[in-house]
């Protein structure tokens, strides 16, 4: 094991963390030391396709097929041997019940075995620290604080991040979230799922002005995508009963119309929360941060107000466990420690 504290100084030495990822669909497993990414291996799983949406109860058996080899992968590419790890940082939620115990019960497992700490994330956390996660040791990190927009599946917010430990939530959507508009929108198209790439793919051929969709009047930060949903829906439904070839025909402007408007939605509120909170430092995360469109929305933005702009590279987007890895290696720090006792939690509580 690496030393920790050394000396009567408390002086850290190196610190080197195993991280796990297990919340949705993506068995994750990542070694870090300190904060220099060692490996980060993703075994996705393909078979919730032919389903369009995840199905829980395979998603729980396939991480428990994923989870020994990706771990013993992470560890073999890192070049570590397993008593060099000195903490184990696991997602303990939110995310699927079924997929969290999974993750939960091999990190406990593990942490016995090798008799080292645990440490319970929060998987937003892991997205929103994980522009810390350095692929090189000179990599340039955010200074704080800094104002993330975080966008995935299951969430978005415009989090203010005041340090690693630190987080405000100026606010979040109050129905769906940007990522399940994609989704839902996609498959109604009949696209295959997720659908929130296949609209990216097909909006760069796209006329974006083509067709205008309702945006919803929230109040603050906050967000809403229902609205949306349903305007995209009437507008196949009505154009449908004229052309039944309406959506084959119009893919790429529907796709590109519904990014747009979706970007615009997004871009309305983290920059009237820029504004207001007059922070320099932006950054995005999440699922949806790996949107082609909304990347270069976050760049444009920043060039005109002269904002630093954090966007991450897309392996970092969705889920994996550098990210655990990085959020671990900070309560760790701070001596935050879990029982062996904690369950997985299903919505936010840590
Ligand atoms: O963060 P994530 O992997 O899972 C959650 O924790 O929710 O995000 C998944 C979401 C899905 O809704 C997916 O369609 C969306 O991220 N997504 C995208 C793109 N890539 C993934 N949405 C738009 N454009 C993309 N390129």
């Amino acid at each position: 094991m690496q030393p920790f504290f050394k000396g009567k100084e408390n002086f850290i030495v190196s610190v080197t963390i195993l991280g796990i990822e297990s919340s949705c669909d993506d068995t994750s497993a990542a070694v870090l030391r300190d904060t220099v990414l060692l490996s980060n291996v993703i075994a996705s799983q393909r078979v919730h396709e032919a389903y369009g949406g995840v199905v829980p109860e395979l998603a729980s058996r396939a991480h428990q097929q994923n989870i020994v080899p990706v771990v013993s992968e992470a560890i073999r590419q890192a070049g570590i041997d397993r008593k060099d790890i000195d903490a184990i940082a696991f997602t303990r939620g939110p995310g699927l019940p079924g997929s969290l115990h999974v993750g939960t019960s091999f990190a406990k497992g593990l942490a016995l075995a090798l008799d080292i700490p645990l440490v319970d994330v929060n998987h937003l956390h892991g997205h929103v620290l994980s522009h810390f996660v350095k692929e090189a040791p000179d990599a340039e990190v955010p200074g704080f604080p800094y104002l993330c927009l975080l966008i995935s599946g299951g969430n978005s917010q415009i989090i203010k991040v005041n340090g690693p430990r630190e987080m405000e939530v100026l606010g979040q959507t109050i129905d769906d979230a940007a990522g399940e508009a994609f989704d839902k929108c996609a498959k109604v198209m009949g696209l295959p799922y997720p659908g929130g790439p296949v609209i990216d793919r097909l909006a760069a051929e796209g006329n974006a002005k083509a067709f205008k969709f309702a945006k919803p009047h929230v109040d603050g930060y906050n967000y809403s995508f229902s609205g949306l949903k349903t305007s995209f829906l009437y507008t196949l439904r009505d154009a449908l009963k004229e052309n039944p070839n309406f959506i084959e025909e119009n893919k790429a402007d529907l796709a590109a119309s519904l990014q747009r408007t979706i970007i615009e939605i997004l871009m309305d509120k983290f920059g009237r929360a820029i504004k207001d909170t007059g922070i320099k430092t932006i950054a995005i995360g999440g699922g949806v941060s790996a949107n082609s469109g909304m990347r270069a929305a976050v760049e444009d933005y920043a060039r005109r107000h002269r904002l630093k702009a954090f966007i991450p590279k897309r392996v970092f987007t969705t889920d994996n466990a550098a990210m655990i890895a990085i959020a671990g290696h900070y309560k760790f720090l701070n001596k935050e420690f879990c029982d062996i006792t904690a369950p997985p939690f299903q919505r936010v509580i840590i």
